[in-house]
């Protein structure tokens, strides 16, 4: 895989950087040159990516220990980045840390994947997309999901917040290819990474993709804005573009519950 340093270094800052899609984009970025920022909030997993990257590529990779929800978050992104020439913004964090119906959830729990999914993407795509008009080139990518597409029972407000960064990208990716600077909402879908593990999320076998697979689809794609989507989720998302929202949910509803046998 090519990745164009000329255009998307000489940094990278990778948003949720240091377990799952992030490592596996970070080693590609790192393999074409390109020196990274890495960004998420455990100590551990963020040295020992960054650890791995240095010994194996040689490029300087900088970590920012950050949750991306805290009221400074920018300023943290600011100080840790302001004189380094940054040509690729990714922000990969984004998953759910709750699943269940959402009367049963916290009203903090709410704000917290908004502001990860909606107010943290949308101020750092600000943020660097003004950079990056000032030298005339680069690239921001948004990690979206195929719930983005269709009210997701579950995971309402992860949902509607998925929804917000396909949106967003959109809009932002016409503006800003006047100035020559790519912009990427990735549709991802089932895959396999520590976080889902964590919430207990066990996809049912031969159905979820690894990390890598996002990773690939996501460097190969980064002029084919303003959305791209995971291969093995073309048909679902072709399905939940239709305008009877009611069977979309519905059928969604059921596939996210794993019931799809018995409707
Ligand atoms: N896995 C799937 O099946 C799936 C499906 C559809 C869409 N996606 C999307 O793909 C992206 C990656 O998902 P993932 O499953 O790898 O889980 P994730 O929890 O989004 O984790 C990815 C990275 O983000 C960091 N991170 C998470 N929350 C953070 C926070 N508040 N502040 C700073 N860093 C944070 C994590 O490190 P720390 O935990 O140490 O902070 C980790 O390095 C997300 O946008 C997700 O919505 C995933």
């Amino acid at each position: 895989m090519q990745v164009d340093a000329a255009k998307y270094g000489p940094w990278a800052v990778i948003a949720g950087g240091s377990e799952g899609i992030g490592p596996c984009l970070a080693r590609h970025l790192a393999e074409a040159g390109i020196n990274l920022v890495l960004i998420a909030r455990k100590p551990e997993p963020l040295e020992n990516a960054a650890r791995e990257l240095r010994a194996a590529t040689g490029v300087e990779v900088r970590t920012l220990g950050l949750d991306l929800t805290a009221p400074d978050m920018l300023d943290r992104v600011r100080d840790a980045t302001g004189e380094i020439d940054v040509g690729l913004l990714i922000y990969n964090a984004g998953a759910s840390h709750t699943f269940g119906p959402t009367i049963d959830w916290q009203p903090e729990d709410i704000v917290r994947i908004i502001r990860l999914n909606v107010e943290g993407q949308a101020v750092l795509a600000h943020h660097f997309a003004r950079k990056m008009a000032e030298r005339g080139s680069g690239g921001i990518v948004l990690m979206g999901s195929l719930a983005g597409v269709a009210g997701s029972p579950g995971v309402v407000p992860y949902a509607g917040a998925k929804a917000f960064s396909q949106i967003y990208s959109e809009g932002l990716w016409w503006e800003m290819r006047h100035h020559g600077v790519d912009v990427l909402h990735v549709v991802v879908g089932q895959t396999d990474t520590p976080a889902m593990e964590r919430l207990g999320i066990v996809y049912p076998e031969g159905t979820a993709v690894g990390p890598e697979a996002v990773a690939r689809v996501t460097l190969e794609n980064l002029a084919n804005g303003p959305v791209v989507v995971m291969p093995e989720m073309q048909e679902g998302f072709e399905q939940f573009v239709r305008p009877d929202r009611r069977n979309v949910v519905e059928t969604n509803a059921s596939f996210i519950l794993g019931n799809l046998e018995g409707s």
